[in-house]
């Protein structure tokens, strides 16, 4: 295993940016300290060669001016919050409104466009980088200082393991998610149309027209939700207009809490996804209650990484998360973090080639 630095321009009035490129066994992990974002990942092909499964962009400025979100750790709040207006003990918070009327993660500045403090260690078999965020109090309008790390951790066998800690100086609300769009074919080889996907969830919920959920738990059962057995992504996607949703993942128990002060929630094993060209696979588990299915319907087109272009549908994100606009809603799982408590969740994706 090794882990390989080089520049990746200027962003952010004028700092220098970095490419980490994490390598172990045949996989490899390419990561930016601008958004601690997943840049590359390169999986073997069964035909010999490699393919890179990420959409991306080949420099930060690229990603700065950017608002798909490709590969970012997003934060402080993933996905939406209605009007970016919300109550906590009893004071009212207005958010920065970059999404219609409505807040979406993070904000104009959100994560996704710091410059994260970012260390590379080995460990075990593994590469892993960690990196390292204070988010001052008032930022975006969010209440209280706030520190994240975010942790990577690529192992031998086709693991990639995210671990998130943040800590907070005043109450505030925190959901952080990542957000890369998935294609494992290859992230320039056409859509993910004919992608089979498992989800383990068994409702979803459903928004507005501002993709606000409206509050139910719905069941997927037998409707175009309904991923519980394998399907084709494309196969009931005209009937929704696109997936866009928050999926509410089947757990022993009940859902999963806020990770606020408790000890991290069980992994909870929720989705498989399968390219059938490539035969490759991957499964995703998590701690975190939610998971945003987001089938690309707003990538317009624009050039990524290598001359690749991106058009609606090129690649597939799974957002683990808690609910959108929780801070809204006191029967979602709440997405309060108080000083003393610690914010604790992961994800992690494994490959199979
Ligand atoms: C997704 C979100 C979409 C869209 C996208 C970025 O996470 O659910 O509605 O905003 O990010 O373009």
């Amino acid at each position: 295993m090794s882990i390989e630095r080089k520049g990746f321009g200027s962003a952010g009035g004028g700092e220098e940016t970095r490419l980490f490129t994490l390598k172990a066994g045949p996989f490899s992990a390419g990561f930016s300290d601008f958004g601690a974002t997943l840049v590359a990942f390169e999986a073997p092909a069964a035909g010999g060669g490699r393919d890179d499964l990420v959409l991306g962009f080949s420099r930060a400025a690229d990603y700065e001016g950017s608002d798909a979100y490709l590969g970012a750790t997003v934060g402080r709040f993933a996905n939406r919050i209605a009007r970016g207006a919300f109550s906590l003990d009893g004071k009212d918070f207005r958010l920065a409104t970059n999404n219609g009327p409505n807040h979406l993660h993070g904000g104009k500045r959100g994560f996704d466009k710091r410059i994260w403090k970012t260390e590379g260690y080995e460990e075990g078999g593994a590469a892993a980088l960690r990196f390292e965020l204070f988010s001052p109090d008032g930022e975006e309008g969010y209440p209280g200082d706030l520190s994240v790390v975010a942790t990577y951790r690529l192992d031998p066998a086709g693991i990639l393991d995210l671990a998130f800690e943040a800590e907070c100086g005043a109450p505030t609300i925190l959901s952080l998610t990542q957000h890369a769009y998935w294609n494992l074919r290859g992230h320039d080889r056409g859509g993910i149309l004919d992608h089979e996907l498992r989800l383990a969830a068994s409702r979803y919920l459903p928004v507005d027209e501002t993709l606000i959920p409206t509050g139910e738990l719905a069941p997927v059962a037998g409707g175009p939700f309904d991923f519980r057995t394998a399907k084709r992504v494309g196969r009931d996607l005209a009937a929704v207009g696109g997936y866009d949703h928050c999926f509410v993942l089947d757990r022993e128990g009940g859902l999963a809490g806020s990770g606020a002060g408790e000890a991290a929630p069980a992994l909870v094993d929720f989705a498989e996804l399968r390219d059938p060209e490539s035969g490759r696979r991957m499964r995703v588990a998590t701690s975190l209650p939610g998971v945003q299915l987001y089938t690309g319907n707003f990538l317009s087109g624009f050039l990524g990484k290598g001359g690749a272009r991106y058009h609606k549908h090129a690649g597939l994100c799974l957002e683990t998360e808690l609910f959108p606009d929780a801070p809204n809603r006191p029967d979602f799982p709440q997405a309060t973090l108080r000083p003393g408590q610690v914010w604790r969740h992961a994800t992690r994706y494994s490959f199979f080639v």
